[in-house]
């Protein structure tokens, strides 16, 4: 009797190690839906559990440190309609209530919000960008002991001709880099660790005219940066200075589509650091839907050095606006991708001997205006 109940306790702790349910919270381009995902990593299945009606869409979400809060792009309601930042507080991935909702101000004021991201450390600010109109501009914005966002602290200009479309702090949060996109830059800001308020430190022009920095990526090591080029549809491994956190492009770059393709049919989009961070995925996006995207992943030294392009396969389909790459938190071997040419998630699973990836699971949201990106919240 006692022998049979410890051998059924073994085999409950067995299938519950190979049998996890892990959550995921999907943004949209334009529907007010924010959706929550379980992916079952044994059954590989993807499905839809919760659609949670909202007040306003959001093109990019991101989680708070401890997973307490949500933070979305937003745009404020009224006829007035700013560009804002919305804030939720999870219980837990279906569990998703509404807190606030911030706005940019200064010379944001006339764009969208197009990207949001939190502070890992104390005080745990969040930092927010604008696109389009004018947009050469970002946001700091504090939060209070809950993690809710609270309010505007700084405006900060960068130039003229920018449009920052991604933000990457590194581990120690003290240095933050912005990837210009329109004005084909990459910046370089310290952080207070005091307010969370920045300083310029420096700007690099991408490696070339239409380079177009769109999103980017560090190594928790800092000595390795990773930049999408958007329009060269390249990834471009930089080094940074230890003591200045000013980064350098030394000509280190990787195609996101096949050579001879035409570039300019193509826009790169999302750069992401594995589990372990022994792999970094990186994606480019085709500018028609009638043509696939593209997704790699790359291998890591310890210190950050990319070391192989492990491979560069198509995309089930074009990726619309998004194919944004996810890697899972529990693993090396699982990554969402969203798509919004028809609407999709799908989970991809990177062979054994890393050579490839495929899709293992998928879940359809076809409501006109998903998917944007997820967040794996468990
Ligand atoms: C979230 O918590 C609620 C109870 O507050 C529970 O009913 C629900 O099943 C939980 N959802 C998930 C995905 O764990
Ligand atoms: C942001 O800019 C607006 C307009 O210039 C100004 O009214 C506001 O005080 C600024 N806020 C901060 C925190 O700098
Ligand atoms: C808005 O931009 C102008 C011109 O670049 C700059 O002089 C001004 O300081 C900026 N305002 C804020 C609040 O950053
Ligand atoms: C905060 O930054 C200051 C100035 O860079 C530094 O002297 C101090 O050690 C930092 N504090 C923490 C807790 O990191
Ligand atoms: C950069 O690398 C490419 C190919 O790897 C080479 O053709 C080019 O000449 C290099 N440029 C510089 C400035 O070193
Ligand atoms: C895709 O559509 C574009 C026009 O939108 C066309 O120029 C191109 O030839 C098409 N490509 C394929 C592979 O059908
Ligand atoms: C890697 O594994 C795949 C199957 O998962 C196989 O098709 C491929 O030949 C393997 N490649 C190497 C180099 O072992
Ligand atoms: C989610 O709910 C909204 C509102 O009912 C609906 O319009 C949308 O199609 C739903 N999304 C999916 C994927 O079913």
């Amino acid at each position: 009797m006692r022998a049979s109940i410890t051998a059924l306790s073994l085999l409950g702790a067995l299938s519950a190690v190979h049998a996890d349910l892990h959550h995921l919270i999907v943004g949209t381009f334009g529907t007010e839906s924010l959706y929550t995902l379980e992916f079952d990593d044994s059954a590989l299945t993807l499905n839809l559990i919760q659609n949670l009606t909202v007040s306003t869409a959001s093109s990019w979400i991101a989680l708070s440190h401890d997973k307490k809060n949500l933070y979305g792009t937003a745009l404020s309601s009224g006829s007035s309609a700013v560009p804002a930042f919305v804030s939720y507080a999870l219980g837990n991935a279906t569990d998703i209530t509404y807190s606030n909702l911030v706005d940019l101000g200064g010379n944001c004021s006339s764009s969208k919000a197009i990207f949001v991201m939190a502070a890992t450390e104390s005080p745990y600010a969040v930092y927010g960008t604008p696109f389009g109109g004018t947009a050469d501009c970002g946001a700091v914005i504090s939060v209070d002991e809950s993690g809710v966002l609270s309010e505007l602290i700084q405006n900060y200009t960068y130039k003229s001709t920018s449009a920052v479309h991604g933000l990457a702090m590194n581990t120690q949060n003290t240095f933050l880099y912005s990837a210009d996109d329109s004005g084909n830059t990459l910046w370089t800001h310290s952080v207070d660790n005091t307010t969370g308020e920045l300083t310029y430190v420096a700007s690099l022009d991408g490696p070339a005219t239409g380079s177009d920095p769109r999103h980017v990526a560090i190594h928790p090591e800092g000595q390795y940066l990773y930049v999408i080029l958007e329009g060269a549809n390249e990834l471009a491994q930089y080094t940074v200075d230890q003591s200045t956190g000013i980064p350098s492009f030394q000509n280190v770059t990787y195609p996101l589509i096949p050579s001879g393709s035409d570039s300019s049919s193509f826009w790169s989009d999302e750069v992401a650091l594995s589990y372990s961070t022994n792999y970094l995925w990186a994606t480019s996006r085709a500018r028609s839907t009638n043509a696939t995207g593209y997704i790699s992943a790359f291998s890591l030294a310890t210190d950050g050095s990319i070391t192989s392009q492990l491979f560069l396969s198509p995309t089930t389909n074009s990726g619309g606006t998004a194919n944004s790459v996810s890697p899972s938190p529990f693993t090396d071997t699982f990554v969402a991708l969203t798509d919004s040419s028809v609407g999709f998630v799908e989970i991809w699973q990177l062979a054994e001997n890393g050579t490839s990836a495929s899709v293992v699971a998928r879940a359809d949201l076809d409501d006109g205006g998903c998917c944007a990106n997820a967040v794996w919240y468990s």
